[in-house]
């Protein structure tokens, strides 16, 4: 009989959404009346069309795979050049960053590369991690054997947790001792927080003196709405030389259907073999796509580049006003109903202190069974965020406006 991996027995028994989504499903088939009013901020889908920009490049791109002439087969795994080079040119160079074309690698989806990085890490890293986090940078380091067993807290032997808390803005603080890999997410998900210059700088001071990559993921960049944020890690002085950036079209372009992300891997950035010596990233993750992936459809790279239009970017800040408007009106909701909200600002998720004496799972049964609304309870993204859920705002104005009325009829 075949041997299975047995660090997959080590994870908690489901990822966080489809667990809501089981509950959700219990709940309805339950109450179909109240399922009939169900509004989702739980996961954070987008829901409004695709920009027409993006429409227009797609029926573009379909008409031309109908064509002998201009069909695509196989195209170039790391990404078209021409989509490569619209990324670098608009999300970095234009902004006065140093990142060439071909340090960009196209991919669909963050999640996927965020997980797929560790192929080119050791195995002997000691691995740091927000608390809460995203759960799939946990997760995957599980699956890659990096940690030990969970405790009953749900933390994992071997992995540095750095928490999150309203004292430190939930931005997490470099620890005191060394580590090799860091993951940052700034805007956060999922506590909304996006972190300033100086704080970025202190993790790239840590990064470089302990020749420790950090792993930035920026999914929410197009959210911050306060200037003097940084939106890559990029714009911080010695990143090029100690982090990798994740970036995704998911939450600004309502791509998460789509499919479409892509990873900044500067050639400057180096780590270590066994016997010490230093080689560079950027190879191994190139050849790493180029054997485990073939590329992004022709058709959504298309759809991609469009974004970039003077259409595409107007449309894109429509959509950006759209669900930041959403988290005003959620935020105000909340604050009226008595909450202690964070977030919000710079991201598509406000994050409640639930009221005393609710855990996070008490308050998503409560929100889910009373007002018909479906949240993310903050526990499940790490043992400090009990006490917390986060709502996403990733919905119609209208159902928006409609679950910050319920969140204010709710009696704790
Ligand atoms: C979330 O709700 O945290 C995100 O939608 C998950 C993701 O982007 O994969």
């Amino acid at each position: 009989m075949a041997f299975l991996n047995e660090h997959y027995l080590k994870l908690k028994a489901g990822y966080l959404f489809p667990e809501i989504g089981r509950r959700v499903k219990a709940f309805n088939d339950a109450h179909p009346d109240a399922a009939k009013r169900l509004i989702r901020c739980g996961i954070g889908d987008v829901t409004e069309p695709l920009p027409a920009a993006v429409i227009a490049a797609l029926h573009r791109a379909v008409d031309e795979m109908g064509v002998r002439e201009t069909f695509r087969g196989y195209g170039p795994e790391q990404g078209y050049d021409w989509l490569r080079a619209a990324i670098a040119h608009h999300d970095y160079r234009a902004k006065g960053l140093d990142v060439a074309d071909d340090e960009i690698f196209v991919s669909d989806g963050s999640k996927c590369d965020c997980g797929g990085i560790l192929d080119v890490l050791g195995s002997a890293n000691r691995i740091a991690i927000s608390d809460p986090v995203y759960p799939v940078y946990v997760d995957t380091n599980v699956m890659a054997g990096h940690t030990g067993e969970a405790d009953s807290g749900g933390a994992y032997g071997g992995l540095v947790y750095l928490p999150c808390t309203p004292q430190n803005g939930f931005i997490p603080e470099p620890p005191q001792e060394a580590v090799d890999v860091v993951y940052l997410c700034s805007p956060n998900n999922p506590t909304g927080a996006a972190a300033t210059r100086a704080q970025l700088q202190s993790w790239v001071d840590y990064a470089l003196k302990h020749r420790a990559i950090l792993l930035f993921d920026g999914a929410y960049e197009a959210y911050i709405t306060e200037s003097g944020i940084p939106h890559s890690i990029y714009e911080i002085p010695g990143a090029r030389e100690c982090a990798i950036e994740f970036r995704s079209f998911s939450k600004n372009g309502g791509f998460t259907g789509v499919r479409c992300a892509f990873t900044v891997v500067p050639k400057t950035l180096m780590a270590r073999t066994a016997a010490g010596e230093k080689r560079a990233l950027h190879p191994l993750w190139q050849r790493r796509m180029t054997t485990k992936f073939n590329g992004v459809s022709y058709l959504v790279q298309r759809a991609a580049e469009a974004l970039y239009s003077t259409d595409g970017q107007a449309q894109v800040g429509q959509l950006l006003a759209h669900y930041l408007g959403n988290a005003e009106v959620l935020v105000a909701g909340a604050r009226a109903a008595g909450l202690t909200v964070h977030g919000g600002r710079n991201a598509p998720y406000i994050w409640v202190e639930t009221p005393a004496g609710h855990t996070s799972w008490q308050a998503f049964d409560k929100i889910l069974r009373e007002a018909n609304v479906v949240i993310t309870p903050g526990s499940g993204f790490g043992s400090k965020g009990e006490g917390y859920f986060r709502v996403s705002a990733f919905n119609s104005r209208a159902n928006a406006e409609e679950v910050a009325r319920r969140l204010q009829d709710l009696k704790w």
